[in-house]
C-alpha cells in the first residue's frame, strides 16, 4: 500500500508502507508519522494525526521538512524492535543536522520501555504509551521548553471514541475501525497486555456513527479491530452481567448487526477472533448478511493440546477442531486464516508434527507463520526456557511454510470457475491496464481494467491463480445501494 503521512510497517503480519500528506494552516509546524505493527497500531496512528491536526500539525510524508517526527512501534517479537532501534539511530543522525527536530516514539516499545529511551539510550525526546496520545500537543510543548516528556499510563477507559481519525489513505476504499483496545488474555509468549493494558470496550454508537461517515466518504470496506473481537462488551461486564439496566447491552454478534446495517454496500471484516470465545452467535450473525465477509481469521499458534497449555491460549487441539468445524457447518465457503509460531519453550518433534497435522485438516486458505521470540516480562520468560535452538526453530517454520504454500494453492486452484463479487480497490501493482480487489474471502482478484473505477463491486469470474493472487474476468457490474446520510 503506497497512500495516505505514514510509513506503515506491519511486523505482526503483512508488511504494508502508508504515506500520507495532509494540509493544516494551522501553527505551520510539519509532522511526519511512521508506524510499525498491527493494523490497530496503524489504526491509532490515525488517531495521532487526527490529534495533531487538531492542534494545527499538517502531516508531511518528507521527511525532510519535518519539524516533529513520531515512530509509533511494535514489541511483539525482537526483530520488530530491532527494525525501529535502527530507525531511531538514523533519526538521531538527522538530529545532530537539525537540533530543532523533535523526535517522539509512540506505541507498544514506548511502553514497554518507558523512560530508558530518553534516559539510558538518549534515542528520543519524547515517549507516550498507547493510551496518552490525547496528551501529545502537550508532551510536544514540554519538550519545547527544553524538558524530556514522558507519558506511558494505561488507562481502563480511553477508547478514543470521540476522535474522528484522520484517515491516512484519502479517497481509499477500506478502513480500519478500533472496537476495542487492550487484552486481558495474558497468552504467555504473548507482551500485548502488558504494552496495551487492560481490555475496554468502545460505544458501539460511535463505532455505527464511524462507519456511516466512512460510507458518505466512499468507503465500501471497514475491517472491525481488536485483539479479540469475541469478548466485545457494552454495558456488560465479564461476567456477562448487565451493568446498567436502564441502558441497552451490546455484544460483538449484535455490533457486527449493526454495522452490517449500515448499508448493504459497506462490506464488514473483523480481526482477530479468538478460538476460546468465537460463539455461533457471531457465525450466525456472518451467515445472515451477505455483505459481512465469509473470512476468519483464528489463529491457532500450535496443533498440540500441551502446547497450547504452555502458551496458555485456553483452548485445546480438540476444542479448536471443533471450532472450525462450526465455522464450516454454519459459513459455508467460509475462507479460514490462522497464526502459528514454531519453536516455542519445549516443543517437541512430536508437538510439531501436531501443528502440520492440524494444518492439514484444516487446510487454510492463508497463514502467518513466526518463530517463537521471546519477550520481556511475559509469563513464558518467567516460567518457561527459551530451549528450542534457531535452527530447529528456523527448519520447523520452513516446514510449516512449505505445506502452507501448497495449501493456499490449492484453496485458489478451488477458486477457477467461480463467479465472485469483488470489492475494487485500486490499480493492480503489476499493470496499469489491470485493476484488484478482494472477494468476500479476502483473496486478492487481478482484472482487466476497462471503464472500471475502484469503489465499485463487479462480479468477476475467476479463471486463473497463483499461490497469492486470482485472477480473472469482469462479467458484470453490480448495481449500488442507495447512498445514505447520516
Ligand atoms: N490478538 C491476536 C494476536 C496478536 S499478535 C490473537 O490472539 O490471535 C499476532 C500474532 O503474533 C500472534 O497470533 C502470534 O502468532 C504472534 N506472536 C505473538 N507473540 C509472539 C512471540 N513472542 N513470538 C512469536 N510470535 C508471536
Ligand atoms: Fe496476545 Fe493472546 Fe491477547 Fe492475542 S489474545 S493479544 S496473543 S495475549
Ligand atoms: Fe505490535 Fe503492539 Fe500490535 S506489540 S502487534 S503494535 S498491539
Amino acid at each position: 500500500m503506497e497512500t495516505g503521512p505514514n510509513k506503515v510497517i506491519d511486523e505482526s503480519r503483512q508488511g504494508e508502507a502508508v504515506v500520507m500528506e495532509r494540509e493544516n494552516s494551522g501553527n505551520g509546524k510539519k509532522l511526519y508519522l511512521e508506524s510499525y505493527g498491527c493494523q490497530m497500531n496503524f489504526s491509532d496512528s490515525e488517531v495521532v494525526a487526527s490529534i495533531m491536526n487538531e492542534n494545527g500539525y499538517s502531516t508531511t510524508r518528507d521527511i525532510e521538512e519535518a519539524d516533529i517526527v513520531l515512530i509509533n512501534t511494535c514489541s511483539i517479537r525482537d526483530n520488530a524492535e530491532t527494525r525501529v532501534r535502527n530507525r531511531l539511530t538514523e533519526f538521531k543522525k538527522k538530529k545532530e543536522d537539525n537540533p530543532e527536530l523533535v523526535v517522539g516514539i509512540l506505541g507498544c516499545m514506548a511502553e514497554r520501555l518507558k523512560k530508558s529511551l530518553l534516559e539510558e539510550e538518549k534515542l528520543v525526546d519524547l515517549v507516550a504509551g498507547p493510551d496518552a496520545y490525547r496528551d501529545l500537543p502537550n508532551l510536544v510543548e514540554e519538550v519545547g521548553t527544553g524538558q524530556k516528556a514522558v507519558n506511558v499510563l494505561l488507562s481502563r477507559d480511553e477508547t478514543y471514541a470521540d476522535i474522528s481519525p484522520v484517515r491516512l489513505d484519502q479517497g481509499g476504499i477500506t478502513a480500519f475501525v478500533t472496537i476495542m483496545r487492550g487484552c486481558d488474555n495474558m497468552c504467555s509468549f504473548c507482551v500485548v497486555p502488558f504494552t496495551r493494558g487492560r481490555e475496554r470496550s468502545r460505544d458501539p454508537y460511535t463505532i455505527v456513527q464511524e462507519c456511516k461517515d466512512l460510507y458518505n466518504l466512499g468507503y465500501r470496506e471497514v475491517t472491525l479491530l481488536g485483539q479479540n473481537v469475541d469478548s466485545y462488551r457494552w454495558n456488560l461486564t465479564s461476567k456477562g452481567e448487565i451493568k446498567d439496566e436502564k441502558l441497552p447491552t451490546t455484544n460483538f454478534a449484535q455490533l457486527m448487526e449493526m454495522v452490517a446495517l449500515v448499508s448493504p454496500d459497506l462490506r464488514v471484516r473483523f480481526s482477530t477472533s479468538h478460538p476460546k470465545d468465537m460463539t455461533d452467535d457471531v457465525l450466525e450473525i456472518m451467515a445472515k448478511y451477505e455483505n459481512i465477509c465469509p473470512y476468519i481469521h483464528l489463529p491457532v499458534q500450535s496443533g498440540n493440546t500441551d502446547v497450547l497449555y504452555r502458551m496458555n491460549r485456553g483452548y485445546s487441539r480438540e476444542w479448536y477442531l471443533q471450532r472450525i468445524e462450526a465455522i464450516k457447518k454454519i459459513v459455508p465457503d467460509c475462507a479460514i486464516s490462522t497464526d502459528v509460531i514454531t519453536g516455542f519453550c519445549g516443543e517437541t518433534e512430536e508437538e510439531h508434527k501436531e501443528t502440520m497435522s492440524l494444518m492439514e485438516l484444516v487446510k487454510y486458505d492463508f497463514a502467518y507463520m513466526f518463530k517463537y521470540s521471546e519477550r520481556p516480562k511475559t509469563l513464558a520468560e518467567r516460567r518457561f526456557e527459551d530451549d528450542i535452538p534457531e535452527d530447529i526453530k528456523g527448519r520447523r517454520l520452513t516446514e510449516i511454510i512449505d505445506l502452507q504454500m501448497k495449501h493456499s494453492l490449492n484453496s485458489n486452484q478451488q477458486q477457477i470457475g467461480k463467479i465472485q463479487k469483488v470489492l475494487i480497490e485500486g490499480p493492480s501493482k503489476r499493470s496499469e491496464d489491470q485493476l484488484c480487489g478482494r472477494n468476500g474471502r479476502n483473496s486478492v482478484v487481478v482484472f482487466d481494467k476497462k471503464d472500471l473505477e475502484k469503489g465499485q463491486y463487479v462480479m468477476v469470474k475467476i479463471t486463473d491463480c497463483t499461490s497469492a493472487t486470482l485472477f480473472g474476468e469482469v462479467i458484470e457490474k453490480c448495481e449500488p445501494a442507495p447512498s445514505i446520510l447520516s
